[in-house]
């Protein structure tokens, strides 16, 4: 007979298998078997063959799925930006902000005055809450020092976050974010000391390069010569593009191999396309839509007409985007989008797995993946898109130990 360390059984499985005749690839009544952190066998409770195990746990009909993968944050930063969003709320906007030297570059003031340890601190909490909602795994970007130190120390905090908390992190680095005020009406020479010195100085820390491209950040020039430093460099590639304004950024990220571009509001259908040749998962961030006030939607026809892969991510960040729950961004895919509540979660499980290039280990329930699990407290799928800032999370499993659970908390 053969071992295991865990059965869960009676569960009503959301296993995002494209091989199950099931948009969720609902598997009701069914089981999944763990042995050496991973899913080791998945089904129908009848066709569970019989195994020796250490510990079953009785679902009792609740719905599990393969944890959420929030692949877009900016989750290590310094001080806060309510005072710029009082700014905005009484008229001036995002733009202007961060044209006369707020917005980002707020940020990078309050990132670059604090310490490493009291940026893991910060950075610790929002980690743990999103854990707590069935999050395990993270993408985090730098993208707050805008110096080659300060963008080190960034990627350093996101790694101890991942060495210290049950969450796989996917670490990007982000220099090309803005433009530092001691390199004002120098943006090039700055793009110069991201290819030369920051690229080289994240290997063996960041697994991607990613490119602010836009009318107040970096031109699709100078986004070309960090993208081909990052290629040289042996990373991955991604860009925030199209959230303003149409520069053709996500079209050139997709001609450079890019796992993914992200925001995508004005994206136009050369671009889609361009994502579509090359696989490029389209990310999409309601979160920054929603806190920008933004009217101009992402081409989510578009997207499904080329078979573009969507995902959905909370790009938590002090700015644009001051996101604490997840499940609030598939709402808001759904409500502000036109998505469906399953594409919303494909978009958090299979999908964002795309858009950092781990799916083959992550984000559906299939024999060989990790064994990285949320157990919800609803009655159908779509609830899990339906309310609107609840936690149905009773408990979150990492590579097959329960981490965190409603009833009792975080396991040590
Ligand atoms: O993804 N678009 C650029 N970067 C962030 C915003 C950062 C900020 O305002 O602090 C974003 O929305
Ligand atoms: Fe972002």
């Amino acid at each position: 007979m053969k071992t295991c360390e865990l059965i869960l059984e009676n569960f009503n499985l959301l296993t995002f298998d494209a091989s199950i005749d099931d948009e969720w690839g609902l598997v009701r009544g069914g089981a999944v078997v763990v042995a050496d952190g991973e899913i080791l066998w998945v089904g129908a409770v009848e066709d569970l063959p019989e195994f020796e195990n250490r510990e079953t746990v009785n679902g009792g009909g609740s719905f599990l799925s393969p944890s959420l993968i929030d692949c877009h944050t900016h989750l290590v930063w310094g001080g806060s930006r309510a005072d710029e969003w009082q700014m905005r709320l009484a008229g001036t906007s995002y733009e202007e902000i961060a044209r006369s030297g707020g917005g980002i570059l707020s940020t990078v003031k309050a990132t670059r005055a604090a310490s490493e340890d009291e940026l893991f601190q910060l950075a610790k909490r929002r980690v743990e809450n999103f854990i707590a909602q069935g999050v395990t795994t993270v993408e985090i970007k730098s993208g707050y020092a805008l110096n080659v130190e300060g963008e080190i120390k960034m990627l350093r905090v996101a790694k101890r976050l991942g060495e210290s908390l049950p969450i796989d992190v996917e670490i990007t680095l982000l220099g090309a974010h803005a433009l530092p005020p001691e390199f004002k009406g120098k943006a090039n020479d700055y793009i110069g000391l991201v290819v030369d010195e920051m690229i080289p100085a994240a290997v063996g820390l960041a697994s991607a390069v990613d490119v602010f491209t836009e009318n107040i950040a970096f031109d699709l020039k100078q986004t070309e010569r960090v993208f081909s430093a990052a290629k040289n460099a042996g990373l991955a590639i991604k860009i925030h593009a199209e959230q303003l304004s149409n520069m053709g950024g996500a079209k050139l990220a997709a001609e450079s191999e890019a796992l993914s571009a992200d925001h995508l509001e004005y994206l136009d259908e050369p671009g889609v396309e361009a994502m579509s040749a090359f696989g490029t998962v389209a990310t999409l961030l309601p979160g920054a839509f929603y806190f920008l006030n933004e009217t101009q939607k992402p081409p989510i026809e578009l997207l499904r007409k080329h078979g573009v892969p969507i995902a959905i991510a909370s790009d938590a960040n002090p700015g644009s985007s001051p996101v604490a729950s997840i499940l609030l961004m598939a709402n808001m895919a759904c409500t502000f989008f036109g998505m469906t509540p399953c594409e919303s979660l494909r978009g958090l499980t299979i999908n964002a797995a795309r858009a950092l290039s781990c799916q083959d280990s992550q984000g559906s329930l299939e024999v060989g993946k990790q064994a990285d699990f949320a157990i919800w407290d609803v009655d159908s799928p779509a609830e899990l898109a339906f309310a609107i800032g609840h936690n149905p999370c009773q408990a979150v499993y990492k590579a097959g130990k329960k981490v965190f659970s409603r009833d009792q908390g975080w396991m040590s």
